[in-house]
Protein backbone atom coordinates (compact mmCIF):
# COMPACT_ATOMS: atom_id res chain seq x y z
CA UNK A 1 0.00 0.00 0.00
CA UNK A 2 1.29 3.37 -0.72
CA UNK A 3 0.86 6.97 0.82
CA UNK A 4 1.80 10.27 0.17
CA UNK A 5 4.79 9.73 2.58
CA UNK A 6 6.21 6.81 1.11
CA UNK A 7 5.24 2.69 1.24
CA UNK A 8 3.75 1.72 4.44
CA UNK A 9 2.41 -1.37 5.80
CA UNK A 10 6.29 -2.96 6.31
CA UNK A 11 8.56 -4.28 9.50
CA UNK A 12 11.82 -3.01 9.67
CA UNK A 13 13.86 -4.45 12.66
CA UNK A 14 16.78 -2.52 12.95
CA UNK A 15 20.15 -3.43 11.26
CA UNK A 16 22.51 -1.31 12.96
CA UNK A 17 24.94 -2.69 15.00
CA UNK A 18 24.52 -0.37 18.08
CA UNK A 19 20.70 -1.33 18.05
CA UNK A 20 22.16 -5.24 18.57
CA UNK A 21 24.20 -4.01 21.11
CA UNK A 22 21.74 -2.26 23.13
CA UNK A 23 19.22 -4.90 22.85
CA UNK A 24 21.48 -7.63 24.16
CA UNK A 25 21.83 -5.00 27.18
CA UNK A 26 18.36 -5.20 27.31
CA UNK A 27 17.76 -8.77 27.30
CA UNK A 28 20.09 -9.99 30.04
CA UNK A 29 18.27 -10.79 33.27
CA UNK A 30 20.43 -9.15 35.32
CA UNK A 31 20.15 -5.62 33.81
CA UNK A 32 18.48 -2.91 36.25
CA UNK A 33 16.41 -1.56 36.09
CA UNK A 34 18.29 1.84 36.21
CA UNK A 35 20.29 0.68 33.22
CA UNK A 36 17.08 -0.93 31.88
CA UNK A 37 15.11 2.49 31.48
CA UNK A 38 18.73 3.94 30.08
CA UNK A 39 18.43 1.69 27.05
CA UNK A 40 15.00 2.11 26.56
CA UNK A 41 15.39 5.48 25.96
CA UNK A 42 18.57 4.95 23.67
CA UNK A 43 16.90 2.27 21.80
CA UNK A 44 13.64 4.72 21.06
CA UNK A 45 16.02 7.30 20.29
CA UNK A 46 17.26 5.28 17.43
CA UNK A 47 14.13 3.59 16.10
CA UNK A 48 12.52 7.05 16.17
CA UNK A 49 15.22 8.27 13.91
CA UNK A 50 15.15 4.96 11.53
CA UNK A 51 11.08 5.31 11.77
CA UNK A 52 10.89 9.46 10.68
CA UNK A 53 13.30 9.01 7.40
CA UNK A 54 10.68 9.19 4.97
CA UNK A 55 8.82 12.64 6.73
CA UNK A 56 7.82 15.36 4.19
CA UNK A 57 9.71 18.33 4.50
CA UNK A 58 8.65 22.03 3.92
CA UNK A 59 11.44 23.58 1.98
CA UNK A 60 12.33 27.40 2.43
CA UNK A 61 15.20 29.45 2.35
CA UNK A 62 17.68 30.10 4.97
CA UNK A 63 20.49 32.65 5.73
CA UNK A 64 23.46 31.29 7.48
CA UNK A 65 26.22 33.96 8.23
CA UNK A 66 27.58 33.59 5.02
CA UNK A 67 24.78 33.50 2.32
CA UNK A 68 21.35 32.34 1.55
CA UNK A 69 20.82 28.72 0.69
CA UNK A 70 17.80 26.24 0.45
CA UNK A 71 16.88 24.86 4.09
CA UNK A 72 14.04 22.53 4.82
CA UNK A 73 11.78 22.15 8.05
CA UNK A 74 9.39 19.40 9.16
CA UNK A 75 6.08 20.13 7.45
CA UNK A 76 3.88 17.47 9.33
CA UNK A 77 2.61 17.45 13.06
CA UNK A 78 4.08 14.26 14.78
CA UNK A 79 2.03 12.96 18.24
CA UNK A 80 3.95 10.60 20.09
CA UNK A 81 1.89 8.01 21.10
CA UNK A 82 2.81 6.06 24.39
CA UNK A 83 1.17 2.67 25.79
CA UNK A 84 1.16 3.10 29.42
CA UNK A 85 2.97 2.02 31.20
CA UNK A 86 5.92 0.11 29.58
CA UNK A 87 5.72 2.95 26.56
CA UNK A 88 6.39 5.57 28.85
CA UNK A 89 10.11 4.78 28.95
CA UNK A 90 10.09 5.34 25.23
CA UNK A 91 8.82 8.97 25.76
CA UNK A 92 12.38 10.36 26.53
CA UNK A 93 13.91 9.39 24.22
CA UNK A 94 11.67 10.15 20.94
CA UNK A 95 11.07 13.52 22.13
CA UNK A 96 14.31 14.38 21.95
CA UNK A 97 14.60 13.99 18.45
CA UNK A 98 11.15 15.32 18.47
CA UNK A 99 10.65 18.43 21.26
CA UNK A 100 7.62 19.03 19.15
CA UNK A 101 5.83 16.48 18.90
CA UNK A 102 2.95 16.31 20.81
CA UNK A 103 2.70 13.36 23.42
CA UNK A 104 -1.19 11.69 24.02
CA UNK A 105 -1.42 8.71 26.25
CA UNK A 106 -2.81 5.38 26.05
CA UNK A 107 -3.74 3.76 29.25
CA UNK A 108 -3.92 0.01 27.59
CA UNK A 109 -3.05 -3.23 29.71
CA UNK A 110 -3.14 -6.97 28.74
CA UNK A 111 -5.19 -9.56 30.87
CA UNK A 112 -3.06 -11.86 32.34
CA UNK A 113 -5.69 -14.43 31.52
CA UNK A 114 -7.38 -13.83 28.32
CA UNK A 115 -4.49 -11.79 26.58
CA UNK A 116 -7.09 -8.66 25.01
CA UNK A 117 -6.00 -5.73 25.64
CA UNK A 118 -8.37 -3.86 28.32
CA UNK A 119 -8.29 0.21 27.53
CA UNK A 120 -8.61 2.47 30.70
CA UNK A 121 -6.77 5.73 29.58
CA UNK A 122 -7.44 8.01 26.82
CA UNK A 123 -7.85 11.78 27.16
CA UNK A 124 -7.46 12.52 23.22
CA UNK A 125 -9.35 15.53 22.12
CA UNK A 126 -12.27 15.18 19.68
CA UNK A 127 -10.43 16.51 16.25
CA UNK A 128 -6.84 14.85 15.37
CA UNK A 129 -4.25 17.40 16.25
CA UNK A 130 -1.44 15.69 14.45
CA UNK A 131 -0.75 13.72 11.38
CA UNK A 132 1.08 10.88 11.42
CA UNK A 133 1.50 9.37 14.90
CA UNK A 134 4.59 6.93 16.75
CA UNK A 135 2.83 4.43 19.37
CA UNK A 136 5.52 4.05 21.54
CA UNK A 137 5.35 0.40 23.09
CA UNK A 138 8.65 -1.87 23.79
CA UNK A 139 6.56 -4.84 22.79
CA UNK A 140 4.49 -6.39 19.79
CA UNK A 141 3.78 -9.59 21.62
CA UNK A 142 -0.27 -11.06 20.40
CA UNK A 143 -0.46 -7.51 18.65
CA UNK A 144 -3.49 -7.20 20.44
CA UNK A 145 -2.67 -3.91 22.21
CA UNK A 146 -1.12 -2.25 19.35
CA UNK A 147 -4.00 -2.81 16.74
CA UNK A 148 -6.21 -1.64 19.66
CA UNK A 149 -4.28 1.47 19.79
CA UNK A 150 -4.57 1.98 15.76
CA UNK A 151 -8.09 1.24 16.51
CA UNK A 152 -8.36 4.16 18.90
CA UNK A 153 -5.98 6.52 16.25
CA UNK A 154 -7.86 5.92 13.08
CA UNK A 155 -11.00 6.65 14.98
CA UNK A 156 -9.61 9.63 15.98
CA UNK A 157 -8.84 10.36 11.97
CA UNK A 158 -4.87 9.96 11.89
CA UNK A 159 -4.58 8.42 9.03
CA UNK A 160 -1.07 7.79 9.04
CA UNK A 161 0.26 5.09 12.01
CA UNK A 162 3.49 4.05 13.09
CA UNK A 163 4.57 1.14 15.66
CA UNK A 164 7.69 1.81 17.44
CA UNK A 165 8.43 -1.32 19.70
CA UNK A 166 11.83 -2.92 20.90
CA UNK A 167 11.03 -6.53 19.96
CA UNK A 168 8.05 -8.33 17.87
CA UNK A 169 6.72 -11.67 18.07
CA UNK A 170 5.97 -12.87 14.07
CA UNK A 171 2.15 -13.55 15.77
CA UNK A 172 2.09 -9.92 16.70
CA UNK A 173 3.29 -8.77 13.55
CA UNK A 174 0.92 -11.22 11.58
CA UNK A 175 -1.83 -10.43 13.51
CA UNK A 176 -1.46 -6.25 13.27
CA UNK A 177 -1.12 -6.49 9.57
CA UNK A 178 -3.93 -8.34 9.23
CA UNK A 179 -5.99 -6.14 11.19
CA UNK A 180 -3.99 -2.70 9.52
CA UNK A 181 -1.42 -3.21 6.73
CA UNK A 182 -0.89 0.02 6.43
CA UNK A 183 0.95 0.55 10.23
CA UNK A 184 4.70 0.61 9.67
CA UNK A 185 6.36 -1.51 12.38
CA UNK A 186 10.43 -0.32 13.37
CA UNK A 187 11.73 -2.70 16.14
CA UNK A 188 14.97 -3.50 17.49
CA UNK A 189 14.57 -7.20 16.89
CA UNK A 190 11.82 -9.52 15.46
CA UNK A 191 11.91 -12.82 17.84
CA UNK A 192 11.16 -16.53 17.18
CA UNK A 193 7.69 -16.72 18.64
CA UNK A 194 5.60 -16.11 21.50
CA UNK A 195 5.48 -19.12 24.53
CA UNK A 196 2.75 -21.28 24.95
CA UNK A 197 1.01 -23.62 27.70
CA UNK A 198 3.78 -26.06 26.54
CA UNK A 199 7.03 -23.72 27.85
CA UNK A 200 7.53 -23.27 31.59
CA UNK A 201 6.66 -19.54 31.33
CA UNK A 202 3.04 -17.98 30.82
CA UNK A 203 2.34 -17.74 27.89
CA UNK A 204 2.13 -15.38 24.84
CA UNK A 205 5.29 -13.93 26.30
CA UNK A 206 7.88 -12.99 23.70
CA UNK A 207 10.67 -16.14 22.86
CA UNK A 208 13.60 -15.34 23.62
CA UNK A 209 12.64 -11.80 24.41
CA UNK A 210 13.57 -9.23 27.54
CA UNK A 211 10.91 -10.15 30.55
CA UNK A 212 8.35 -7.85 31.21
CA UNK A 213 9.07 -4.63 29.76
CA UNK A 214 6.57 -2.63 32.04
CA UNK A 215 7.98 -4.61 35.22
CA UNK A 216 12.17 -4.33 34.02
CA UNK A 217 11.70 -0.53 34.06
CA UNK A 218 9.64 0.26 37.03
CA UNK A 219 11.25 -2.49 39.33
CA UNK A 220 7.87 -4.41 39.90
CA UNK A 221 8.46 -7.58 38.38
C1 LIG B 1 2.69 -5.21 27.56
C2 LIG B 1 3.38 -4.38 26.50
C3 LIG B 1 2.27 -4.14 25.51
C4 LIG B 1 1.49 -5.42 25.58
C5 LIG B 1 1.90 -6.29 24.43
O1 LIG B 1 1.97 -4.39 28.41
O2 LIG B 1 3.94 -3.21 26.99
O3 LIG B 1 1.45 -3.03 25.81
O4 LIG B 1 1.83 -6.06 26.83
O5 LIG B 1 1.15 -7.44 24.40
P1 LIG B 1 0.14 -7.78 23.22
O6 LIG B 1 0.85 -7.51 21.96
O7 LIG B 1 -0.12 -9.25 23.45
O8 LIG B 1 -1.09 -6.96 23.42
P2 LIG B 1 1.30 -4.95 29.76
O9 LIG B 1 -0.08 -5.43 29.50
O10 LIG B 1 2.24 -5.93 30.40
O11 LIG B 1 1.12 -3.65 30.63
P3 LIG B 1 2.21 -2.69 31.29
O12 LIG B 1 2.81 -1.89 30.18
O13 LIG B 1 1.41 -1.87 32.20
O14 LIG B 1 3.25 -3.52 32.00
Amino acid sequence: MSSAWGTAGNVYPSAHPLARHKLTLLRRKTTEPKKFRELVAELAMMLVYEATQDLPLHLEPIETPLTVTQGATMAAKIGLIPILRAGLGMVEGAWKLLPQAEVWHLGLYRDEKTLQPVAYYNKLPTEPTVQLCLILDPMLATGGSAIAAVDVLKNWGVSRIKFVGLIAAPEGITALHSVHPDVDIHVAAVDERLTTRDDPFPPGFIWPGLGDAGDRQFGTG
